[in-house]
């Protein structure tokens, strides 16, 4: 783990500073469908941590959110927990808004390394990107109740692939001094932003009182 990381999950809740490490062998689990290298007492460890995260979020939200999120499917709820687990900075008080303004500079460092040849900017531009805060209460407070149903929530999970999974390849491509695959990754990710932006956005700031 570099010093970057290891300061970015210090300055997580204590309640979840230890998140990371046990959610480890749940997302590779997760991710390549039960593993023979992991026993399974950690991946049930990490598995119980993850449910209490998510019941943590679902505790802060109005009852008519919080009953839509139980009633999701089981592979709804997997799917969350697994972008959950890939990250480490949990806030207690950002909105979805302040994150992704935050994601947007962190994108723009990351371009500004590739352009000037610099291997650590674009590097840890893209790490921190990649492992972005998640905003209080979890990402689904923000998508609005008409999103919060299995069939939209499905795309989520390629969503996160395409943003924090080419953003982590982005990384260390640049920290190997490889411009031009770091370059060749900038298209997959935005590509991802913009992704969830068509489903779960509308326009920034538009206004109710134009005609
Ligand atoms: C998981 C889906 C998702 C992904 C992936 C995503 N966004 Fe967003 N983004 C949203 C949602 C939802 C909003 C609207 C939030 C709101 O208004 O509360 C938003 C809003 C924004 C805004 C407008 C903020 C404002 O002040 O209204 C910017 C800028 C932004 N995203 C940048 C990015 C960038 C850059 C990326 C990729 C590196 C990205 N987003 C990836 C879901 C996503």
């Amino acid at each position: 783990m570099s010093n970057q990381q290891t300061q970015t999950a210090k300055s997580s809740s204590n309640f979840l500073r230890p998140l990371k490490a046990c959610l480890l062998p749940v997302v590779m689990a997760l991710s390549i469908g039960g593993s023979s290298i992991l026993s399974s007492a950690q991946a049930a460890d990490g598995m119980e941590e993850l449910k209490q995260v998510l019941k943590g979020q679902i505790d802060m939200m109005k009852p008519e959110l919080a009953d839509k999120v139980k009633g999701l499917s089981t592979d709804t709820k997997m799917q969350l927990m697994a972008i959950l687990a890939m990250h480490s900075r949990y806030s207690d008080e950002a909105t979805l808004r302040q994150v992704m303004l935050e994601v947007l500079a962190d994108y723009q460092t990351m371009v500004m390394g590739i352009m000037t040849d610099s291997n650590e900017m674009a590097a840890d531009g893209a790490r921190r990107l990649a492992n972005h805060r998640i905003p209080v209460g979890g990402l689904l407070p923000y998508m609005g109740m008409e999103n919060i149903t299995d069939d939209r929530l499905a795309v989520l999970g390629t969503f996160n692939d395409s943003v924090e999974g080419n953003a982590n390849k982005l990384a260390d491509a640049a920290a190997a001094g490889d411009m031009a695959t770091a370059a060749s990754l900038l298209g997959d990710i935005t590509s991802g932003c913009v992704a969830c932006h068509a489903v779960f956005r509308s326009l920034p700031g538009k206004s109710d009182l134009l005609k």
